[in-house]
């Protein structure tokens, strides 16, 4: 039988450091960090250097399984698609390590580090990216296609789109709705492109995209609640699942765009593309629910808690005329204001596997909170526990109902650089004591996992969810 796949995750940027190194250009966010004299990657969790020190924690740790990405800027040098083969030769190095210890390579070929060479083309917004995205994945299929069997396109589009085009607090800083619709246009063109690339191959492996997932809950059963949830959905999720899994951009969404915005770039050539290449699994992140209520007043605004340490409701969603997010007040929040509600996964889950289908992969979990981690004894992150187990008990509940839930990922697998956050939002099981010579320290959270991944799940305790 198909073993399931119990491991971690992490992402280039936030904990390869060695951003200059051995070939390695620029990407947007070395750009907009250094240039904003913002918190950055540089050294992260310096796992460039410490990939073997990393992966046997993984190995000791009972997991069968390391989802990780690959930089673009790591691999492509410039704007003529020459390849770098010290970047090539670093991933090989990961891939064999990952094998030779039992553990499943799980790859994300793009997780937000776009070359500067790009972004000072116009990135997501210009067409020509998708061309470059398609020179990468090929280059990427081809060098490694062989021994990586589980390939991600993108990782979280609209988080990224979003947060770059709309919000404004990542790279390129902008806050332009039209932009924001044709980026993700863009990017879900390219997912299309790539899996038609990846079939041509015929390679022995499937592909898929990972999905910010943030399943809608409505606060009644009213009318205006449903055509609220309705229109959240929408913005949260259908437009990537949907475009992703079916090959369709929802109608409804697209017909509201269009009585406001210029939508001509949307051409049938490329959505004959996007109808015939649609994933072969869906990863889901999962963090919190989105909880709606009707639309009330007020600008569209998005706030995101990149400070940490604050109240309930210091992030906020309101999109005029659509809904707006609300705060449960039963719930728990983190100190970076992301609600702890474990049922949403179960709930999720079952919503995405009766509207689609397909295999499911948690790509991401986890929780960050502020930790001292200079000391020598065990650090005791007793609350990650609580909440790992009972997103865990979700899918497990899940799975039993029939949804074909195939591998689950911590969110991170190590303590990194957590983009705006900074280095103090520690998500790691295994803690990095940058005060004191990177040093990894595993947490009580990486042993209770390891009899998790031993037990197959059986030590899990599902009387709460
Ligand atoms: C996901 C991303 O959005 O959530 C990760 O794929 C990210 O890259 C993670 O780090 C947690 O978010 P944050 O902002 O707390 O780092």
């Amino acid at each position: 039988m198909e073993k399931f796949l119990w491991g971690t995750a992490t992402a280039s940027y936030q904990c390869e450091g060695a951003w200059d190194e051995d070939g390695r250009v620029e990407s947007m966010w070395d750009n907009y960090l250094h240039n904003n004299n913002l918190e950055d990657g540089d050294v992260a969790s310096d796992h460039y250097h410490r990939f073997k020190e990393d992966i046997k924690y993984m190995k000791d740790g009972g997991h069968n399984t390391y989802r990780f990405s690959l930089a673009w800027p790591r691999i492509i040098k410039n704007i003529n698609g020459d390849v770098n083969p010290k970047g090539i030769e670093f991933y090989h190095k990961v891939i064999d390590e990952c094998i030779a210890n039992g553990i499943t390579p799980f790859v994300t070929i793009y997780h937000w580090d776009l070359p500067q060479f790009l972004e000072e083309k116009g990135g997501w917004i210009n067409k020509e990216t998708v061309e470059a995205y398609i020179h990468y994945v090929n280059v990427v299929f081809r060098e490694f296609g062989k021994k990586v069997k589980h390939f991600v396109t993108f990782n979280e589009p609209r988080y990224f789109i979003f947060s770059g085009y709309k919000i404004g607090n990542y790279p390129p800083a902008l806050q332009n709705t039209e932009l924001t619709i044709k980026g993700s246009y863009y990017v879900m063109l390219a997912n299309a492109r790539a899996i038609s690339e990846y079939k041509k191959l015929n390679l022995d492996g499937k592909i898929g995209i990972v999905h910010s997932f943030a399943p809608v809950f409505g606060v009644d059963d009213t009318l205006e609640t449903k055509i609220a949830m309705r229109n959240a959905d929408n913005f949260m999720n259908n437009w990537i699942l949907d475009t992703a899994a079916k090959g369709e951009i929802p109608i409804d969404l697209l017909t509201r765009l269009s009585t406001k915005y210029n939508l001509s770039y949307i051409t049938p050539e490329d959505m004959k593309i996007i109808k015939e290449n649609t994933v072969d699994f869906i990863g889901l992140n999962y963090y919190a629910r989105a909880l709606v209520k009707p639309y009330t007043e007020g600008e569209t605004t998005l706030i995101v808690n990149n400070a940490g340490s604050s109240a309930k409701g210091s992030s906020k969603v309101i999109i005029k005329e659509w809904f707006e997010q609300v705060f449960d007040p039963a719930s728990k929040y983190t100190e970076w204001d992301t609600e702890v509600y474990p049922r949403g996964l179960y709930e999720g889950i079952m919503m995405v596997h009766n509207k689609y289908n397909l295999p499911i992969y948690i790509t991401e979990n986890g929780v960050a909170s502020y930790e001292d981690v200079s000391g020598n004894e065990l650090i005791n992150d007793d609350y990650r526990i609580e909440f790992l187990n009972d997103h865990i008990a979700a899918i497990l509940n899940a799975k039993d109902e029939g949804a074909d839930v195939k591998g689950y990922y911590i969110w991170s697998t190590m303590d990194l650089y957590s983009w705006k956050n900074g280095c103090k939002k520690r998500y790691g099981l295994i803690a990095v004591d940058w005060e004191n010579g990177l040093v990894r320290k595993p947490k009580k959270s990486y042993f209770w996992f390891k009899k998790v991944c031993e037990s197959n799940g059986k030590i899990i305790d599902r009387r709460n969810v």
